[in-house]
């Protein structure tokens, strides 16, 4: 996996936007929305009560490419990924952001480091038979009352079964829904676990959002965020 990933340092964008061409659509419409999801995350699961300061963990977190959309979002962020040479990019396109290689299953950092663990389309990397330490990991690093989240691809959405397709280094990819991702998150020992389906429409307007809102728990988006309390 670490090979595979290293071999996209310099053009994971680019490998990514000639998989959704089709929809015409941007990477970035796409990182806006997860970076959008994240901000309001923070707000809904009262990661900030009392002013307190906000650190966030992104787990595979690749080339960095969500960081700039993630601006002011936390009060620090720190990023690991198992490609080293897509982490050594990372840390050059953003300085402001802490970055570290890691290995599976491991994360190396100490336990209850965080107050937000996330991990944007990587579970689908990782080996069905690894899924569970990996949930288990995103746990040890949250401080209780902190919180995970994973962001997906949709399996039911056909188009986005068709961007996995078209996609280079998604070959090995194994999906998992949002039922799967929740059971995942309870047999790692989570509680409040809430998921919710998102880039229903093109559109990053105020009112495709509220519309999004409201279809959110079911499985039509392109993606979905699945999140818990530690
Ligand atoms: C499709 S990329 C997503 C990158 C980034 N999160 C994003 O949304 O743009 C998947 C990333 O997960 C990393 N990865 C896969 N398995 C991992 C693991 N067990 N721990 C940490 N990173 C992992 C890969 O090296 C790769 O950089």
């Amino acid at each position: 996996m670490a090979e595979l990933f290293d071999s996209y340092k310099s053009h994971y964008g680019e490998a990514v936007e000639g998989s959704i061409r089709f929809s015409g659509l941007s990477h970035d419409f796409f990182l806006v929305a997860k970076a959008d999801l994240l901000r309001r995350l923070v707000v809904e699961r009262k990661l900030r009560q009392g002013g307190s300061a906000v650190r966030a963990l992104d787990v595979g977190c690749g080339v960095g490419s969500l960081h700039p959309h993630l601006d002011g979002a936390f009060d620090s962020l720190d990023g690991c990924d198992v490609s080293e040479q897509s982490i050594l990019r990372a840390g050059k396109d953003n300085p402001g952001v802490t970055y570290r290689a890691c290995t599976t299953p491991s994360l190396p950092y100490e336990d209850g480091t965080f107050d937000l663990a996330f991990a944007s389309c990587v579970v689908h990397h990782v080996p069905p038979s690894s899924w569970l330490d990996f949930f288990l990991e995103m746990r040890r690093v949250v401080r209780p009352g902190g919180v995970a989240c994973i962001i997906e691809h949709n399996p039911y959405n056909p188009l986005t079964r068709l961007a996995v397709f078209r996609c280079p280094f998604d070959h090995d990819a194994v999906l998992l829904n949002s039922a799967n991702a929740a059971s995942l998150f309870q047999q790692a020992g989570f509680t409040d676990i809430r998921s919710e389906h998102f880039l229903l429409l093109p559109s990053a307007t105020t009112f495709a959002r509220r519309v999004e809102r409201v279809f959110a728990p079911l499985p039509l988006g392109a993606q979905y965020a699945c999140s818990a309390h530690v």
